[in-house]
């Protein structure tokens, strides 16, 4: 409005000259901004957790299956990572398009869980990073130098990224990964990976060709197994917990209310309602970590919602089933879980006084 009054009443070289202060104004401003300086609260995080990580998470053969879970366990157990990530974490590629913000950028929405159970561990670190102050977004980025585990089993994956080849290709050739942190707490609320960095690949590649997957995002293979196996928390969990068969089995009855209610149709990988936030249930571990908010949207009559992103009710059956399984599939998940925690329990006792294991 400023502008506009203005320039009916200055000259046009006038007008020119003051668009001209304006501008080097702005741009200034910008500058100055960039140039903040990194306090120490968010310099230290940063320094600790691309030290953790180096130390769990280090540059391994890209198929070192006992490499990747140690990295998993650590970092889904009481990790720097883990304490700094913010309950809802956005996790996805770095935008194709020229600074496109992170606004523009479709990522997916994890909890803490999931993200450093399944996504983070899936890369190796060698501990070099940096850290700016990005004035567009608000937030500290510090960049880890990182490579990626591209020729793991094709169960070790969350689910078949090879279903998109661009997705593909750019986990594959991952040069850093970009954790975006809140100025005030040292939050992580973003996390990207990309191609795209001035450092060179930690170690060269070797492409791995899958064919084009289209699901499904669970599957059993010719050992009865479900897979992907790593979302029925193999290599987190012990295999011997004797909750996992529940905790697959009542997940399959979810999902199956699930078809029913029509939530498939957008919570899966291929993202077929283009949702910029994308919500994934279509996995034990996925859906273990959104179990509370899937039953809270039920309940609500948030979800489902129709092809114009509307909310609607469930029939009263359907909303009964769908939120009996789901409180059911919970209750196998909280019984796993305590299991392994009376588990590693034992363990440290049996490791103080030996004379003494409980059995
Ligand atoms: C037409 C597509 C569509 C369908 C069908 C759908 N959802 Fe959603 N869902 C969305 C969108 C869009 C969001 C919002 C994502 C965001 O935060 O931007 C969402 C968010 C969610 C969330 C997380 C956020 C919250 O509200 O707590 C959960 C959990 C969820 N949906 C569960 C379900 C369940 C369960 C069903 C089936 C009963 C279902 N959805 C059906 C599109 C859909």
């Amino acid at each position: 409005m400023d502008v506009l009054i203005r320039t009916k009443l200055l000259s046009p070289s006038a007008w020119r000259a003051g668009l001209l202060a304006a501008v080097l104004a702005l741009s200034c401003g910008a500058q100055a901004q960039e140039k903040r300086a990194v306090p120490p609260n968010i310099e230290q995080a940063a320094a600790e957790i691309a030290a953790e990580l180096a130390r769990n998470c280090p540059l391994a053969p890209a198929g070192d299956v006992g490499a990747y879970n140690q990295c998993r366990q650590a970092l889904f157990g009481p990790s720097q990572l883990r304490a700094h990530v913010a309950p809802i974490v956005l996790w996805g590629r770095q935008s194709k398009k020229e600074n496109a913000t992170l606004r523009q950028t479709n990522l997916t929405q994890f909890a803490p869980d999931a993200w450093t159970g399944m996504y983070a561990p899936l890369f190796m670190f060698n501990g070099r990073h940096t850290v700016e102050w990005v004035a567009d977004e608000k937030m500290f980025l510090v960049r880890l130098e990182a490579a990626f585990r591209n020729r793991l089993p094709p169960g070790q994956f969350p689910y078949p990224f090879w279903h998109d080849e661009a997705k593909w290709s750019m986990y594959e050739n991952a040069r850093s990964m970009m954790l975006w942190m809140s100025p005030e707490t040292a939050t992580i609320k973003v996390a990207q990976f990309t191609d795209v960095a001035p450092t060179p690949l930690l170690q060269p590649v070797v492409a791995v060709q899958h064919e084009k997957y289209q699901g499904p995002w669970l599957w059993t293979d010719e050992k009865g197994h479900t897979q992907p196996a790593v979302t029925l928390f193999d290599g987190l969990y012990r295999p011997e917990n004797p909750y996992l068969g529940s905790v697959d089995k009542r997940y399959r009855d979810l999902a199956a209310q699930m078809r029913e209610s029509q939530c498939v149709n957008c919570h899966v990988p291929n993202n077929p309602d283009k949702m910029s936030r994308l919500v994934l249930l279509s996995t034990p571990a996925h859906a273990a970590a959104e179990v509370d908010r899937l039953i809270k949207a039920v309940r609500e009559d948030r979800m489902p919602m129709d092809e114009f992103r509307l909310s609607y009710a469930l029939s009263e059956d359907n909303k009964k089933w769908l939120l009996e399984s789901a409180l059911a599939f919970k209750a196998s998940l909280t019984a796993a879980r305590q299991w392994e925690d009376e588990a590693a329990k034992k363990t440290v006792q049996s490791a103080i006084n030996p004379s003494k294991v409980i059995k």
